[in-house]
């Protein structure tokens, strides 16, 4: 038996959605990729958690899986947690890519009616960091991390910039969806 958990702002997410307006721009050698594609998104209640007796936190846990239109195969898969901070009013967004890439973005305070939520993450950053392997850090380092997720109802869109250092230059990798919830909404 879970316990009853106010998730606040992340009650809104719990659910799965579905969207097939996808559009990834990424990187190629000599240029860019154009991709749209279709994705599932699930959120689930995960905890509430106390850090250092001092810090409460709630988080919904994300599951999405991103498949290119073009031959339905999953191109990008992606895992995390949002994470609510009440007292201090602001988000966090936990992400792992099966690159060898890990992302702790945070946002700033949101404001008493917001349903958007911008978190990002920095290189330069020592808090709102990306860490990634040793590969990556040599030929395909991201630097920047931005996102933007909006919730009307059973509507959710988001849109999302990556910086890279890749194939000799700067290439700034985007990805946006929108989608609709395909479940009841959380009733708590
Ligand atoms: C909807 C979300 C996303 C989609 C559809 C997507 C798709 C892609 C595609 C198609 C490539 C080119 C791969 C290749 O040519 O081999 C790529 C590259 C890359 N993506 Fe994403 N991506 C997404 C989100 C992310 C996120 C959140 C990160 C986090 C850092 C990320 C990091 C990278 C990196 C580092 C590369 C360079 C590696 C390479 O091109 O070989 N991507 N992505």
């Amino acid at each position: 038996m879970h316990k009853h958990v106010d998730y606040g702002p992340l009650t809104t997410l719990i659910g799965e959605w579905r969207g097939d307006q996808g559009v990834d721009i990424s990187p190629e050698p000599d240029g860019t990729e154009h991709n749209p594609y279709y994705e599932t998104i699930v959120f689930s209640p995960a905890c509430d958690t106390d850090n250092a007796e001092e810090q409460c936190l709630v988080a919904v846990h994300y599951r999405q899986t991103v498949r290119r239109k073009s031959n339905d195969e999953v191109f990008h898969d992606q895992t995390g947690y949002w994470i609510w901070d009440a007292a201090a009013n602001k988000m966090m967004q936990s992400l792992a890519i099966p690159r060898g890439v890990c992302i702790l973005a945070g946002s700033e305070p949101l404001t008493e009616t917001s349903n958007s939520f911008t978190v990002s993450a920095d290189i330069s950053n020592p808090a709102y960091t990306i860490v990634q392997s040793p590969f990556m850090q040599h030929k395909a380092k991201t630097t920047a991390y931005s996102h933007t997720l909006q919730v009307h109802g059973d509507r959710l869109q988001y849109s999302q910039s990556i910086m890279l250092d890749i194939y000799g230059r700067v290439f700034e990798h985007k990805d946006e969806n929108v989608l609709q919830r395909v479940t009841a909404p959380a009733s708590n």
